[in-house]
């Protein structure tokens, strides 16, 4: 597909809810020592607590912050939670919605991830929003309609598309060290792609299409260079500069 081509590559880190001050400097600084001269663009996603440490380690150099997650609601009483105008009170690019952990253990429909990608479109924020099949359903051949269902909802309300990234997490790959093989990857993502044309066939041609779950220093080249994979959407292996940075420049 000649398209790709029009797409930069994106290497997103999820840290999760890991890290401290003194863990979080060491990573950033050898995150940014290390990013010049990248083909690739850079971002991570840090706990909430760290977002004004990301802004002050990384603010003037070529890579983006986010978080995890955000509020659907815009402001007022909701105990503990963030919303978007703050994560953009630091600078953030990017927010992660909908990953599958918050969707299995802190039961996150897909009438909430559709909500919360509006709010983070309405603050300015780049959605990061993950879809995926647990091993059950991909045992059950049920990958595409999952996938479908869950980025479905969140198309049904967007306007513009084009200003999503994607993520194709399968779940069973999630910090499992099990990876979907590169074409495994390309079939759900050219069925997302198929996806995202259909709603915009303009924009739906540059949505970035992260792959997640187990990408490591190894298998990244090879998960990259399918057609339809524009990145990785990064756990484990993003909280070692050195790994993280490896699979930047596999892209
Ligand atoms: P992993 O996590 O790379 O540790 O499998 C990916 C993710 O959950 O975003």
């Amino acid at each position: 597909m000649t398209q790709a081509t029009m797409r930069r590559k994106l290497i997103a880190g999820n840290w999760k809810m890991n890290g401290s001050v003194a863990a979080n400097a060491v990573l950033l600084d050898g995150i940014r020592a290390g990013a010049n001269g990248l083909a690739a663009d850079l971002a991570v996603c840090v706990p909430a607590p760290y977002l004004a440490q990301a802004q002050s380690a990384l603010s003037g150099s070529s890579i983006a912050w986010g978080a995890q997650d955000l509020s659907l609601h815009e402001a007022g009483a909701y105990t503990g939670e963030v919303s978007g105008a703050m994560l953009r009170d630091f600078a953030c690019q990017f927010v992660i919605v909908g990953h599958s952990e918050r969707r299995s253990l802190l039961g996150e429909t897909d009438v909430m991830v559709a909500g919360k990608t509006l709010r983070a479109l309405s603050f300015g924020l780049t959605p990061i929003v993950c879809v995926g099949e647990t091993l059950e359903e991909r045992e059950a051949g049920q990958t595409e309609q999952v996938v479908s269902a869950q980025l479905g909802a969140v198309l049904a309300d967007l306007k513009e598309p084009g200003k999503i990234v994607v993520a194709y997490e399968p779940v069973w790959a999630i910090g499992t060290g099990k990876t979907a093989t590169p074409e495994m990857a390309q079939q759900v993502h050219a069925h997302l792609r198929a996806l995202l044309l259909k709603a915009d066939p303009v924009a739906g041609a540059g949505v970035r299409l992260l792959y997640g779950g187990s990408m490591k220093p190894d298998n990244a080249r090879e998960l990259l260079a399918m057609a339809d994979i524009d990145g990785g959407l990064i756990g484990g292996a993003s909280l070692k500069a050195e790994d993280f940075l490896a699979i930047a420049r596999s892209a």
